[in-house]
């Protein structure tokens, strides 16, 4: 009965596509389609009743609150910064990286006077952090590279994803406190997990067996 549900998943396009997709073959889902996608962007898994959207992060989060898709796959660092209306079910464990503040090597960031000023692409998660510090910063909104604030002298430090810590390194730049760690989580469109409970609830475990 519950594997004729029919269910939609969100996926973030990129790295946690390949990720879940990786998952789902390991659940012995035939992901045919899903390797082979051109640029396409909805999708099905042969037999199994669910149709997969690609979008990107911020977008999981909107069409999972709206209800547009039952299911979504997302960064921690998204759901953090976007809030949104939904049930965070589970942590998929890949997509590890962390939320970091950092600044020119050697740079005394919480040192001196006058109020610092942090670039980032997270203000939101920017300013939580300063929040729980009390401490007041000048928090600037940069689209992407954000580690070039510092080196451009727009800014004493940034709050950005660290992953491998490479791109810091190779641009005279260190980790000066982590601020959260991140990793793909399952989120679940309110309505759609009392609708549809028995079919996400096996299919997240399901997913959660294959991790393990
Ligand atoms: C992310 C992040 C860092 C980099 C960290 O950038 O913003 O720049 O990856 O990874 P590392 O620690 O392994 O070097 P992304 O590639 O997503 O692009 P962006 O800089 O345009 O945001």
């Amino acid at each position: 009965m519950a594997e004729n549900t029919a269910i939609r998943i969100a996926l973030t396009k990129g790295r946690l596509e390949k990720d879940t997709v990786g998952l789902f073959e390991k659940m012995g889902f035939d992901v045919t389609e899903l390797r082979e996608k051109g640029r396409r962007l909805i999708l099905t898994i042969p037999g199994q009743n669910i149709e997969v959207v690609l979008a990107k992060a911020a977008d999981v989060i909107t069409y999972v609150g709206l209800g547009a898709c039952d299911i979504g796959v997302v960064g921690k660092d998204t759901i953090l910064e976007h809030g949104g209306t939904y049930f965070e079910i589970a942590d998929l464990g890949f997509g590890r990286c962390k939320f970091a503040l950092a600044g020119k090597k050697g740079t005394d960031f919480y040192g001196g006077v006058g109020v610092k000023t942090v670039a980032t692409k997270y203000p939101n998660v920017t300013r939580h952090f300063f929040e729980s510090k009390r401490m007041d910063v000048d928090i600037v909104k940069i689209e992407g590279s954000v580690e070039l604030a510092p080196l451009l002298r727009i800014a004493d430090g940034i709050v950005d994803i660290v992953e491998t810590g490479t791109t810091l390194r190779e641009n005279g730049l260190e980790v000066i406190e982590d601020v959260v760690p991140i990793s793909a989580r399952l989120i679940v469109n309110t309505v759609s997990m009392k609708l549809k409970k028995e079919r996400i609830e096996e299919l997240a475990a399901a997913m959660q067996n294959a991790l393990a």
